[in-house]
């Protein structure tokens, strides 16, 4: 599966979204999560994101390895989104700020 990670916090532009052919996002107030169990694997969602936060879970960047399991358990949380929608109004400013782990609301 794939996994939405860091840099989605607080950017959430929502792109991804639109092109997913299985509806696998989910939906925080400040940041998306792919569920495992509906991911097909097929990478639509990855050249979308302005924020290049989505990786597949075996390319994983080490440093992003716990947003394995943040992705699995917000999913189970949050509800579905298949729609694209306005992203924050500040969210250029957030794209490339490094750890934002502390700043996602659940
Ligand atoms: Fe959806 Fe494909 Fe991205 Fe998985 S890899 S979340 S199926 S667009
Ligand atoms: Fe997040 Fe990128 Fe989607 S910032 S909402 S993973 S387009």
């Amino acid at each position: 599966a794939f996994v939405v990670t860091d840099n989605c916090i607080k950017c959430k532009y929502t792109d991804c979204v639109a092109v997913c052919p299985v509806d696998a996002f989910f939906e925080g107030p400040n940041f998306l999560v792919i569920d495992p169990a509906i991911c097909i694997d097929c990478a639509l969602c990855v050249p979308e994101c302005p924020a290049e936060a989505i990786f597949q879970d075996t390319e994983l960047p080490v440093e992003q390895s716990h947003y394995l399991e943040i992705n699995a358990q917000l999913c189970q949380e949050w509800p579905n989104i298949n729609e694209l929608k306005a992203p924050p109004a500040d969210a250029d400013e957030w794209n490339g700020v490094a750890d934002k782990l502390h700043l996602l609301e659940r």
